[in-house]
Parts: C-alpha cells; sequence; structure tokens
C-alpha cells in the first residue's frame, strides 16, 4: 500500500527524538531538531494540518548515573535540564507546539494505557532472565550502570547499547565481562523475573511496515535485517526506582524500561496540544489512534487511510527503536503507525567526530552567547549534506557559508532589488511579473512541494537560495539601473521582477530561517506573519509601497572566527580525559574516545616479511559513500602508477566529501575483497578508533615506496 500523497485531509505529527535531560545542547543534537522544525514548517507550508512535539526524556540510567555521581536526585537534575531545553529551544527557533516531559502526569497515565492494553491482549510475559549486581555493593545494575564488552561485535559496550561498535540495542545479560560503572567492581548475572514484551508476534506486520514506511533511505533499510532475523521478545522492566512503575504490581523498585516511556511522550505531548489548544483545532487522536475495527487482530489493508500522518525525524543511532519496536508498540496497543522515518547524520567538527567527553563540541549556548542568529546554524546544518549523511563543522566554514551563500547571494540580491525599487518607485513598481520570473518562481514552489513530499529537507532549505542566485543573475544580466533613464518601462519590469523574487524567497525560506524571512518579509513591505501565509503568496503582488531595508544579514568577520577556533582549539587541549580514572565521561552522541592501547606484540618479523607489503604514498581523488552500508566509503586513490577502487571503513569518522586531496599510505598488495558489491582493491592504513588517516610528511612522489 502506498501513502496518500502529502498533504492529506487528516492533521499530522511531526516529531523529534527526545533530549535526554543529562546535558547541555550541543551542535550534534541540534542537526536533529533544526531538521524536525524545519520539516514541521515545510509540511504546514504546503498546507498539511501538523503539530510539531518533542519533550524531555527524564528517565533512564545515564540520568541516573549522573544523579548518583554527583549526589543529587535525578528528578531534581533532570527538571533542572529540562527548563534549560524548554528556554533554549525557542531562542534556536525551534519552535514546538508542545514541549513536555516524559516523567509528568501525562505521559505516566499513557505509559500505563499503553502497557495495561498489552498485558490484556496477551503481549507480556515474565520470565526468570540474568540481570547484573555489583558483587561488593549487592545493588542490581541496570543498563548504563555496567559496561563491558559487545557480545555481537567485540567492541566496548555500555549498558542497553553497543555504541562503539555494531550500535545494537543490547537485552540485559547480554553484556560480557560486565564491570559496574560507578563502583568499578566487577558485576555479576543473577536470575531475577522481569516482564517481557512479545515483539517476536509483530514479525509479519513489521515485515508489512518496513515496506510501507517513507523517509529517509537508511531509515527503511538498516531495519530490514533485523526484522527478517529472529525477532527476540525484549525486556520492558528495569531494577530501579527512577522511571515510570511498572502498572498493577504493588512493587516501587520496578520501573519501565526508558525506550517504553519515551516514545510515548510522542503521543502524550500531542494529546497535551490537544488539551490545550481544543480538540476541534487539534484532535490527537485523529492522528494516533486507530478506529474501533482496525485496532486489533488480523492485517488490514485499509491501514492508514483514516488516520492522520506521523513523522520521527530522529538520529540514526535509534532507527532500530523506531521502525522496529515503536512500530509494534504502537499495533499493539491499537495506534496508528508512523507513516515516515528521517534518520539525520552524526555532526563532526573540524574533520573529526564530536567529543563531548573532549569538549570538542560546539554548545547551542556558546553559540547563541557569541552573538549569531540562530537561522545561519539552522541553514549550516540542515543544507550542508543530505538528511543522512554526517556533516562536518568547522567556524572556518561557517563563516564561508555564510558570507558566500546567505550574505552574497540572498541577502545580497534582496537588498540591492529593495533598494532600487524603494529609491526609484517608493515600493513595487506598477506592472505585471514577467513570464519568466513567474516561471521561475512557479518551478521553485514546485522544488518545494517535492522536497517535503520527499522527506528532502536539505533540498526544502536551498530552493530560496537557488531562487536568490536566478534573481542576481537577472539584475546583472539587465541592468536596470542602465535603463531607467534610456528604457523606463524596461527597468520597471526588471524591478517588479526582482521584488517577486525577493518575496518568493522570504516564503520558501521561511523552513529553514523563519525569523529571517520574515524580517524580509517586512523588508518587502508585507504584513503579518510570514509563516501563516500559503505557498502560493510567493506568487502573490508585492506590496506598492515600501521603504529602504535594512540588511538581512551580517558578515561573519574574520576576528571573531579566530577567537571562535583558539576558544575551542584550547578547550581540547584543556580537557583530558577529566576524572583521570582512565575513563572518559558519559558521552550520550556515542563518540566516546577513550583509547585502549594494545601491548606491542612479542612476535618479530624480519625486514624480509616486512617487505613483503607493498605500502605505496597515494592520493585520494574520489570519495564516495557506499548506499546502504553505514560506515564504507569508496575511494579512487591514485598511487602513480596506477588509480586503484578501495572501500575504507572510513564513513563514520570522515567528512566523505572532503576527502579527495589528501594523501595516503596504501597497502598496495592487499588482497583484493568485495564489500558491498564493491571490489576493494587496496588498504588504505589508518590509525586508532578514528581511523586517523596515515600520510607524509613530505612530498614524496605519488607511487613512492614506503619503507
Ligand atoms: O537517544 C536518545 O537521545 C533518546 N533520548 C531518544 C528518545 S526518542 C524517543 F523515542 F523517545
Ligand atoms: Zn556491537
Amino acid at each position: 500500500m502506498s501513502h496518500e500523497q502529502l498533504p492529506t485531509d487528516q492533521p499530522a505529527v511531526v516529531t523529534v527524538g527526545l533530549p535526554y535531560a543529562n546535558g547541555d545542547l550541543h551542535i550534534g543534537h541540534l542537526l536533529g531538531y533544526f531538521s524536525g522544525d524545519v520539516y514541521a514548517r515545510g509540511l504546514r507550508r504546503i498546507g498539511q494540518q501538523t503539530a510539531f512535539v518533542c519533550g524531555s526524556d527524564m528517565h533512564g540510567t545515564p540520568i541516573a548515573v549522573n544523579a548518583a555521581e554527583q549526589g543529587r536526585e535525578p528528578e531534581e537534575l533532570a527538571l533542572s535540564y529540562h527548563e534549560q531545553f524548554e528556554e533554549r529551544f525557542p531562542r534556536l527557533n525551534v519552535e514546538f507546539d508542545n514541549y513536555g516531559h516524559t516523567h509528568d502526569e501525562t505521559n505516566t497515565e499513557m505509559t500505563h494505557e499503553f502497557v495495561e492494553t498489552w498485558i490484556d491482549e496477551g503481549l507480556v510475559h515474565e520470565r526468570e532472565i540474568e540481570v547484573a549486581f555489583d558483587t561488593e555493593t549487592g545493588d542490581p545494575l541496570p543498563d548504563r550502570f555496567v559496561e563491558g564488552t559487545c557480545p555481537y561485535c567485540g567492541e566496548k559496550a555500555r549498558g542497553d547499547e553497543c555504541d562503539e561498535g555494531c550500535q545494537r540495542h543490547l537485552e540485559p545479560g547480554e553484556i560480557e565481562d560486565p564491570v559496574s560503572v560507578t563502583t568499578g567492581n566487577p558485576a555479576e548475572y543473577r536470575e531475577q523475573p522481569h516482564k517481557f514484551f512479545r515483539l517476536s508476534e509483530f514479525q509479519e506486520y513489521l515485515q508489512g511496515f518496513i515496506d510501507r514506511v517513507e523517509g529517509s533511505e537508511r531509515a527503511r533499510n538498516q531495519p530490514r535485517e533485523w526484522i527478517e532475523g529472529t525477532l527476540e521478545d525484549i525486556c520492558i522492566t528495569r531494577d530501579m526506582d527512577w522511571g515510570v512503575e511498572y502498572p498493577g504490581e504493588d512493587r516501587d523498585d520496578l520501573v519501565l524500561y526508558v525506550w517504553v516511556d519515551a516514545p510515548i511522550e510522542y503521543v502524550s505531548s500531542t494529546k497535551q496540544y490537544s488539551d490545550r489548544v481544543g480538540r476541534e483545532a487539534f484532535d490527537w487522536e485523529a492522528v494516533w489512534k486507530l478506529d474501533g475495527e482496525r485496532r486489533f487482530g488480523a492485517w488490514d489493508d485499509d491501514w492508514g487511510e483514516t488516520s492522520g500522518e506521523i513523522v520521527h525525524v530522529i538520529g540514526t543511532d535509534i532507527i532500530q527503536h523506531h521502525c522496529v519496536y515503536w512500530p509494534a508498540m504502537l499495533r499493539a496497543a491499537g495506534f496508528n503507525e508512523p507513516r515516515a522515518v528521517i534518520a539525520t547524520g552524526f555532526v563532526g567538527i573540524d574533520g573529526k567526530s564530536l567529543s563531548t567527553s573532549r569538549n570538542r563540541a560546539v554548545w547551542a549556548k556558546e553559540y547563541l552567547d557569541a552573538g549569531f542568529h540562530p537561522d545561519l546554524l539552522r541553514y549550516y546544518l540542515t543544507t550542508g549534506s543530505d538528511v543522512e549523511s554526517d556533516i562536518d563543522f568547522s567556524w572556518d566554514r561557517f563563516a564561508e557559508r555564510v558570507n558566500g551563500e546567505l550574505v552574497g547571494t540572498l541577502g545580497n540580491f534582496c537588498y540591492r532589488s529593495l533598494l532600487f525599487a524603494a529609491r526609484n518607485y517608493g515600493g513595487t513598481p506598477d506592472t505585471e511579473t514577467s513570464d519568466e520570473i513567474r516561471a521561475h518562481i512557479e518551478d521553485a514552489v514546485e522544488r518545494f512541494e517535492t522536497a517535503v513530499r520527499e522527506y528532502d529537507i536539505r533540498a526544502l532549505g536551498e530552493v530560496a537560495i537557488d531562487l536568490a542566485a536566478v534573481g542576481n543573475e537577472y539584475i546583472q544580466r539587465n541592468e536596470p539601473w542602465n535603463l531607467v533613464d534610456d528604457d523606463p518601462d524596461r527597468a520597471a519590469q526588471v524591478i517588479r521582477d526582482c521584488v517577486q523574487l525577493t518575496r518568493a524567497c522570504a516564503v520558501l525560506m521561511q523552513p529553514v530561517m523563519p525569523g529571517k524571512a520574515q524580517h524580509l518579509w517586512e523588508h518587502v513591505g508585507a504584513s503579518g506573519d510570514v509563516s501563516d501565509v500559503e505557498l502560493s503568496a510567493a506568487l502573490d503582488a508585492p506590496a506598492a509601497e515600501f521603504g529602504e531595508p535594512g540588511e538581512l544579514f551580517e558578515q561573519v568577520d574574520e576576528e571573531t572566527i579566530a577567537e571562535l577556533n583558539a576558544q575551542l582549539r584550547e578547550r581540547v587541549a584543556d580537557t583530558d580525559d577529566g576524572d583521570g580514572d582512565g575513563t572518559a565521561d558519559d558521552d550520550s552522541d556515542g563518540s566516546d574516545e577513550e583509547v585502549d592501547l594494545e601491548p606491542v606484540t612479542t612476535d618479530r618479523i624480519g625486514f624480509e616479511e616486512f617487505q613483503e607489503l607493498d605500502m605505496r604514498v597515494g592520493e585520494i581523488r574520489e570519495a564516495e559513500p557506499i548506499e546502504g552500508a553505514d560506515e564504507l566509503v569508496r575511494l579512487e586513490v591514485d598511487i602513480g602508477v596506477e588509480t586503484r577502487q578501495v572501500v575504507a571503513g572510513l564513513r563514520q569518522l570522515h567528512d566523505v566529501a572532503s576527502l579527495p586531496g589528501t594523501r595516503v599510505v596504501l597497502l598496495a598488495n592487499m588482497e583484493t575483497a568485495e564489500l558491498f558489491g564493491v571490489e576493494s582493491n587496496g588498504m588504505v592504513l589508518a590509525a586508532g578508533d578514528e581511523a586517523d588517516l596515515l600520510t607524509t610528511q613530505g612530498d614524496a612522489p605519488l607511487g613512492s615506496t614506503v619503507r
């Protein structure tokens, strides 16, 4: 079944992954919040009734661990971050229709409703399982309270996720060589009764779901591997007292697993919105609930036709939760399924992975304190790469893009057009917009609609800039300043076209740069709120009168950038691992950098053996991600004598677009291999977990042998 084209006449809900109320917001989080906000605004703009909701994720062991370490109560710690987020999101122009939190009454009740329905439907069972306990204190060690080795890939893993390796969700008892995070004591597994959700019942349903779900490619494809394999039931309870209590049992030391009540907050937050604005204005049940007949039992082909649209914007690391567990949890409670899931990539800093434990991050507060308008960063992050690809942030590139694309293209076009119009005509010249320019705007409007329908957030953000580029070329080609005296009609025509283009830019840029769009809207003499007008307003006649405009964007100056660069460098240099215990601090983005140095191997080799390795100096000429493979990149490496195609696991760790031009060392006589259907003919050498590429210090010619 394919979905009805957007916009539909049903209400829609757009959500973004809930931030853990456990740490300050940084640029890695912002990519997701900006993307969700841009998408919700875009969807509304094409005429879909849309609620954009979120809330703080208050529960879970990361918060409990931090609170324990700080000697605070988890609730107090989580609420303080919740308040910080509530204050910060609007300053970033991220405007939720409702922002709740998972510990509030609505969510507690809603979670109980879900779980009680599962119980009634026979979808929960109890089983004795092994859970970790601290061998010395005797305390239970759920999830993040324990760390060890991932049983699937052998990487270091923390609690319920293999965040440095295969990214799998780990069930209690699965982690190998467990150790307590808080005491460092070894942990042991003991039998304990726990509740399980019968995920295994949903295999067939999920196979249908994954064929139907729309959104970004990785979110639609990555879950297939899990859904087609054996689906194990999931443990939904934990031995702790911070969380939503498991309903129906008189135990205050048994709470629901955080991944039960967290996504349910999407529903609760929508309900809070409905309660606030009234059900006539927004009906949360029309989006979330299935009608009576379709709620339970057999598969129904009319799926989705009478319910509203749910779009989740999430990070790549939580695809499994949203595309496997969550749809089954919804279905089991008689709720509607997501129409689309959009997964955003990771944000790197200066070509390296973001690391909060190293303080190699740009913090939301820091950005705002530097005095930059939020729309600049919104533009940078949402249009810098395709939504699923990783994006690198550097202050230099920020300045380059703001000064080039926003000041140079968009700002410059709008300013010169409006200034000329105001000075010579007091506003919009009294003539019609030409067919040529009308066609360009119609085209841009169509691109905008397509971008929303295809969940292409980058394209959505680029439409206005591209239109401004058309405008710059048009004004330059027609030189209205030379026409005013000799051909006044033609001059008026050209300027009318430019004002029309400016008005269209304001309408089309609104999702990505809402604050700047409103300024431009006012500069072009329009009244009201640009976010309230329809997309067709791009082609409506501009105001007859307006005054001289102000500058829309300011140049970012070199000194500020130099200061911010120095600040970042110093901070990273000053922040070693922090606590001196040999472990990195909590790093909820999964980009920890703890280095476990291996001892030097005692097996010696002779020079002859070494010479069997034919290593050459090369240079990357081309680099592109390999479809379907999260970490792999296809490289063309020039090694002087020939150019080799190589597949390398660099994608998560490097900005792929910046790889061409990098000198590398290639093991040229490595056996060939085929990965994801692509032949790899050689191996590029890299060091450490971050795949730091080996390069040459001088300029040895390409093809030189490494000895
Ligand atoms: O991974 C995270 O940061 C979680 N706090 C996201 C929760 S999203 C949702 F499903 F609740
Ligand atoms: Zn793993």
